[in-house]
């Protein structure tokens, strides 16, 4: 028994992982974006290999080292990562959206800096795709789980997030806890799927990302 082999409860399913935030260009030098810091996206992108998956981690602009046997595709807009999923979908078993895309890109990108005025003080924004919501409509056989970070009601938004987005499940972190969020090395979650909501404690992400992993593997035989 000593020498039994690992539990490998992803052997040989597809993943893709999407990390980090993403950057919508204003002109040359400009940019709209947010603070994520991808280190919950790496996490589960080490703990799927590292529980036997084949795992492609979609990135937007995060200072990480990519795990040990991982791809990785670095992108930079929402635009980007939307496409990069997208030729991915239908040959993937598992998708996991941790990035935080970003919900309005400017609705012009200048080819030249922009000069200050004194008139003039709004940019206009459109919306970004939404790639969790698309790629839940495009579903077939494939796994969604989804990411919301939220600062109130946080069980309310999550649940109708996933119904929404026909999404299997979504992990739903109160990011106004300590330890919770943006820039942490640990999480605390609630998971939300069809059969209800089951809670995960505090965790170093890393960790954290081996018990989701292993729990919706299970579920999902
Ligand atoms: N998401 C996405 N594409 C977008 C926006 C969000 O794929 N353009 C995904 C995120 O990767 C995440 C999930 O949707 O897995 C939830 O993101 P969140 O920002 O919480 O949801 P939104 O629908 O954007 O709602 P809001 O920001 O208004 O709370
Ligand atoms: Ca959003």
């Amino acid at each position: 028994e000593f020498f039994a082999p690992k539990e490998l409860p992803l052997r040989g399913k597809k993943i893709v992982i999407t990390a980090g935030p993403t950057r919508e260009r204003i002109d040359p030098v400009r940019y709209v974006s947010n603070f994520s810091s991808g280190k919950m996206g790496f996490a589960m992108a080490q703990a799927a290999v590292e529980l036997g998956g084949n795992v492609t981690l979609i990135a937007g602009p995060v200072h990480l080292d990519t795990p040990p046997n991982v791809e990785r595709i670095n992108v930079e807009s929402a635009e980007d990562m939307y496409q990069a999923v997208s030729v991915r979908f239908d040959q993937t078993n598992l998708l996991i959206m941790t990035a935080a895309v970003a919900d309005y890109k400017p609705k012009h990108q200048a080819n030249q800096k922009i000069k200050k005025q004194d008139s003039d003080t709004a940019l206009e924004m459109e919306r970004t795709k939404d790639i969790l919501a698309t790629m839940g409509l495009r579903k077939t056989t494939q796994v969604i789980m989804g990411f919301a970070a939220e600062t109130n009601d946080v069980i309310t938004y999550a649940t109708r997030k996933r119904e929404k987005k026909n999404t299997d499940y979504i992990v739903a972190n109160d990011v106004t806890a300590e330890g919770v969020g943006f820039g942490t090395d640990t999480n605390q979650v609630t998971l939300v799927s069809k059969d209800g909501i089951k809670e995960f404690p505090m965790l170093p992400k890393h960790a954290l990302a081996h018990e989701l992993l292993a729990y919706i593997a299970n579920q999902e035989g």
